[in-house]
This record gives C-alpha cells, sequence and structure tokens, in this order.
C-alpha cells in the first residue's frame, strides 16, 4: 500500500536553536531537533536523511558522500549553520541536486572583533596575568619587569586571506595604526586603496609581520599552509593568531616554533581535532592564548546565524534559490 502524501516537509536540525529561529521553522514545517550537545550519531544521520526535506547541521556534523548519498529524493537542502562548510561534501550534494548553504556576512565583525581581541590578548599576556592574580602569585605591587608583552598599536600586521572576516580585521588593524600586510590568491586593488592595505607574497608576509592573523578556508590548498619551514621564516617577537580552521596549521611545528622560540607567542581559536585534547602539549605552552572556537560565539551573530541559516531552508523548500547558496553549479543540475 502506497503511503499517504506528505501534508507538512520535514526538517532534522542536529543542535538547540535560538528560540526565535526555531520558531520561524516550526511556523512552516515539521521540525526535528536533535536535543543533545554532542552531535548526532553519524547512523541517526543517515537513517534521518532518507526522509526529510531539509537538514539544519553544524560544523561538527560530518556530512560526507555516504550521508548524502543515503538521502531520499525528498532532501533538497543541507542549511549550515556556519560560514565555512569544509564538513560537508559540496560535490557530492551538487550531483544529487541538493542545494547546500552557509551563513556569510551576519557573522564578519564579530569573528574579526574576536581575532582583534585574541590578538591583544595574547600580546599582553592577559589569560596568563589572570591565571597569576587567581592563583595567589602576586606578591610584588608593581613590577617594572613584570608580564612584558608586545605593543601592538603601530606593528606590521600581516593577513593571510583578504575576504570578509580578513578585511574586517584589516579594518580593525588601521584602528591601531598598524601597517597592513596581506597576501590571498587573488589580489583586490580596491581594497588595498580602501583599506592601505599592501600585497605581498606568503613569505614576504612571514618575515616582515609582527602579528600574522589567519583568514582562510580550509581547503586541501590551505592544509599545513603554515608548517615549519614556513614559522621559520617569522620574527622571533611574532605572534601568530589562528580563527580560521586548525588544520591551516601544522600544530606539530607549531608548538617547535613556540617552544624553541622562533616564534613569540600564539592565539588559538581553532586546532585540529576539536575538542582539543587537554593533553595537547601546546596548552602546557604559556605563550598559547587557548579558546574553543568560539570566534563568531555573541548573543546577536549566533541568532542572526541561526535565522539566516533557516531563511535559506525556507526559501529552498518553498521553491526559491536560496540567499546564500555554495553550490550555484546546483542550479544547472536542478534546471534551475
Ligand atoms: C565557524 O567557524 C564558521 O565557519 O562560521
Amino acid at each position: 500500500m502506497r503511503s499517504p502524501p506528505r501534508t507538512r516537509k520535514k526538517v532534522f536540525v542536529t543542535t538547540r536553536l535560538p528560540e526565535e529561529a526555531l520558531n520561524l521553522l516550526k511556523s512552516k514545517f515539521e521540525v526535528e531537533v536533535w536535543p543533545e550537545e554532542t552531535p548526532p550519531p553519524r547512523s541517526l544521520l543517515i537513517e534521518k536523511v532518507k526522509e526529510i526535506d531539509g537538514l539544519c547541521c553544524l560544523l561538527t556534523d560530518k556530512i560526507d558522500e555516504e550521508v548524502i548519498e543515503a538521502a531520499g529524493e525528498n532532501l533538497k537542502v543541507i542549511s549550515q549553520v556556519a560560514v565555512g562548510y569544509d564538513n560537508i561534501d559540496v560535490e557530492a550534494a551538487t550531483r544529487k541536486g541538493i542545494y547546500v548553504t552557509n551563513t556569510p556576512g551576519v557573522l564578519t565583525d564579530t569573528t574579526a572583533d574576536f581575532a582583534f581581541a585574541l590578538l591583544m590578548a595574547t600580546a599582553r599576556r592577559i589569560p596568563e596575568a589572570d591565571r597569576y592574580v587567581r592563583g595567589g602569585k602576586w606578591k610584588i605591587p608593581w613590577g617594572l619587569m613584570m608580564f612584558l608583552g608586545q605593543d601592538v598599536w603601530g606593528k606590521t600586521i600581516g593577513i593571510i586571506g583578504l575576504g570578509r572576516i580578513g578585511s574586517a580585521v584589516a579594518r580593525r588593524a588601521k584602528g591601531m595604526n598598524m601597517r597592513v600586510l596581506y597576501y590571498d590568491i587573488r589580489r583586490n586593488e580596491k581594497l588595498e586603496r580602501e583599506l592601505g592595505a599592501e600585497y605581498v607574497d606568503l613569505e614576504t608576509l612571514l618575515r616582515k609581520s609582527d602579528f600574522v592573523t589567519i583568514h582562510v578556508p580550509l581547503l586541501p590548498s590551505t592544509y599545513h599552509l603554515i608548517n615549519e619551514e614556513r614559522l621559520r621564516l617569522m620574527k622571533p617577537n611574532a605572534v601568530l593568531i589562528n580563527t580560521s580552521r586548525g588544520p591551516v596549521v601544522d600544530e606539530k611545528a607549531l608548538y617547535k616554533a613556540l617552544k624553541e622560540g622562533w616564534i613569540w607567542a600564539a592565539g588559538l581559536d581553532v586546532w585540529t581535532e576539536e575538542p582539543t585534547d587537554p593533553k595537547n602539549p601546546l596548552l602546557k605552552l604559556d605563550n598559547v592564548v587557548a579558546t574553543p572556537h568560539i570566534a563568531s560565539a555573541s548573543i546577536e551573530t549566533r541568532t542572526k546565524m541561526a535565522l539566516l541559516a533557516v531563511e535559506n531552508i525556507i526559501a529552498a523548500l518553498e521553491g526559491r534559490v536560496p540567499p546564500n547558496l555554495v553550490n550555484k553549479e546546483v542550479l544547472e543540475k536542478r534546471g534551475g
């Protein structure tokens, strides 16, 4: 016997969403939310995609070819609540005619604020000083040589990847009277004029910058972009900031660089494995400032990201092209 036609489209959400976004989604579709903090197990995801029309996911959900191949013919959209989408096999989705969407734009300034905050905190050793005060180690009232850090004002910053977030960091750097160098696979002369940024090759950027901040997506070409050879080019007073993706930096080489003083410090929001193992040797170093992948985590921005992800689903399931479509090639496949 054939099953009766479905009246409401089904969406599976792999995480709890802010109420506003969830209510909007529920007003349109039948919604199931995975209730745990940890991502849903892979076997469950493989079962779910067989019956849903839309999937709302996070970068902690591995949406690879196997998951996508398991999808039933109803699945129209995979909506990622993040700007990066290296956890999704976009080509496999395109082959199946499934839209992949992300949430660019709304998190740019929040992420750039955080990258800059991490830069300042690392340069001025704020987390280490906080541990010192709380740990009862503050014995002398004021020490001329106590907690000496690096100046930020007027220094040179090297931005790897001058996309949305990289250029927002450049704007902040200008406000700190910094010389801005950048490297990207594409030169952007308009932004150079607007931001006073200087285009250089990666090696020159690493040699000349006091602060190096990474804003590239994770791709085969950016995996271990910062490796031992490149770390060795950096200045001994240099600070490396990574708020992009952990695997862009070779963590083992970074440990050596920090331990042996080839560079001065690192501020890391992203890690090779997330969560990183508490035994990660980098966490034993005082010249590492560590945060748990929270660069876009402000109340306002996370709400905007969820709302945008929901809007992408609504558009796709109501027959429109979603506003933040990643795989534009899918339109040909869908005859759109
Ligand atoms: C977070 O890392 C994002 O890609 O939005």
